[in-house]
């Protein structure tokens, strides 16, 4: 058999999707799985794609299966395996031969392992891969990163194997390092914030307008016609759908309501917090969550205080929802950008942010009809804030005053949103051109003579409250 144009590692779901991909896109590729019976059955079960795909035993069978330079992707659970694998594969390689880590590092890793490279002088990539199994399987969206040389030795494949919008593959280098796995986790984190707002404005259709699920599923569905047609608003009208075949009632309606996480989102807000770059809705979809968890001491809350959320009909419309959505998407997304700018100023990493609102319009999880906006909006001028660009200023007029409506008379009748709530206090600081900032200035001067600036600009940057303090 000809030697392989590309080698895989890690033949889990994802990894399994992934390299049926690249042999289906015609590409010859060398597979190894930690168990050898994983890589066999897979093999088995490739069909006619087998023919295009050399099960290695062992590592050195890989990579003697592989065409020199080789290319070598890693899908195996992110964190200690990755630093494993790679500690075991390199010994094995050239120095020409590149190593790329397809799964959801932390960027941190993800530098650190860059560094570990550029030391030994080998190439190493850390790439960013949305859309689940099926996106892995058919057309993913790929977020490259790491040295732009090595990205574009492989960007033929990926450019293959990801999703196409109106035919540009969703597939592009971000920048140096860790900027890849960085754009990954803020699609997580814009990922996590949509879902949030979603199952907030859910929440109000089921417990403030005493609609069923399939009711709710007909709504999604509507919506998905309009400005928020995306996979996520799609997906959330096939699961209100969905009847359980246990019981036959609402598939949600039997799922318990305490979300897991494996931190991508956390880790979005986490990165924020250093860059003093702001991403409320985000922050307030992984607190949801950790929330959601905490079964036990909801119950207790609700027992003790009584249930929170009261009717809301005749309070609100599904107009009102749907434009507090709208609304909502937009400031989340707006957030994001603003953080993936900070990060790539921060760090020297130069992402394109035009780019990186394009790769997201298909294949990923957070794909929708408002990314491709958001790219000409970015592509207009990458440094303005989103909520500035024509287009999203024309429709948060349209909508701010729906978000308005529907987190005031949500918090009214106890009804919780943590995301679209937190969206709106920043649309509304961002609309404050005096804030209140000058009171804590005030404060911090006056208990440690931290000073300040005046609006009239005369040099003189504490208040008299000297002897007091
Ligand atoms: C994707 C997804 C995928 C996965 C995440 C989120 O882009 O394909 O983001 O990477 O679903 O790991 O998972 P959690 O919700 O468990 O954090």
């Amino acid at each position: 058999m000809a030697l392989a144009e590309i080698g895989l590692v890690g033949l889990g779901v994802m990894g399994a999707a992934l390299a049926l991909n690249i042999a289906e896109k015609g590409h010859r590729i060398a597979v190894w799985n930690r168990s050898h019976d994983v890589t066999g059955t897979f093999h088995a079960g490739a069909g006619e794609l087998a023919t295009r795909i050399t099960p290695a035993r062992d590592l050195a069978d890989l990579v003697a299966a592989i065409a020199v330079p080789r290319a070598i992707i890693l899908m195996v659970p992110a964190g200690d395996p990755v630093d494993q694998m790679i500690a075991a594969l390199r010994p094995l390689l050239g120095p020409d031969d590149l190593i790329i880590d397809a799964g959801n590092a932390n960027f941190h890793d993800t530098e650190r392992r860059a560094a570990d490279a550029v030391a030994q002088g080998v190439p190493y990539i850390g790439m960013g891969v949305s859309g689940g199994e099926e996106g892995a399987r058919h057309g993913p969206a790929i977020m490259g990163g790491g040295p732009k040389a090595a990205w574009d030795r492989i960007a033929p494949i990926m450019e293959a194997i990801a999703a196409k919008h109106e035919g540009t593959p969703c597939a592009t280098w971000m920048g140096p390092g860790g900027a890849g796995h960085f754009v990954k986790t803020v699609h997580n984190g814009i990922e996590y914030a949509d879902m949030q707002m979603i199952a907030e404005v859910y929440g109000l259709m089921r417990d403030g307008l005493d609609m069923a699920a399939p009711g709710i599923a007909g709504v999604f569905e509507a919506w998905n016609e309009g400005a928020l047609r995306s996979y996520l608003i799609e997906i959330s009208g096939h699961v209100a759908r969905a009847v359980d075949p246990e019981t036959g009632s609402a598939m949600l309606d039997v799922i318990l309501d305490a979300a897991g996480q494996k931190g991508t989102g956390r880790w979005t807000a986490i990165e924020a917090q250093h860059l003093a770059a702001p991403v409320p809705v985000i922050e307030a979809a992984v607190m949801a969550r950790n929330v959601s968890s905490r079964l036990s001491e909801r119950r207790a809350g609700e027992t003790v205080f009584g249930p929170g959320p009261q009717p809301l009909a005749g309070a609100l419309t599904l107009k009102d929802l749907e434009g507090a959505l709208i609304a909502g998407k937009i400031l989340c997304y707006a957030q994001g950008f603003t953080m993936l700018d900070s990060a790539s100023k921060t760090w020297n990493w130069g992402v394109p942010l035009p780019e990186c609102a394009k790769v997201w319009r298909e294949g990923c999880i957070i794909r929708s009809a408002m990314l491709d906006h958001m790219a000409q909006a970015l592509t207009e001028d990458p440094a303005r804030n989103l909520i500035l660009a024509p287009a999203f200023t024309d429709l948060l007029k349209q909508h701010h005053e729906a978000l308005r409506r529907v987190v005031a008379t949500a918090a009214l009748k106890g009804h919780s949103l943590p995301a679209l709530s937190a969206g709106l206090a920043w649309f509304d600081l961002m609309r404050t051109a005096r804030g209140t900032a000058n009171m804590l200035q005030a404060q911090r001067d006056f208990f440690g003579a931290h000073g300040f600036d005046r609006l009239d600009g005369k040099p003189i940057h504490h208040g008299p409250w000297g002897s007091h303090a």
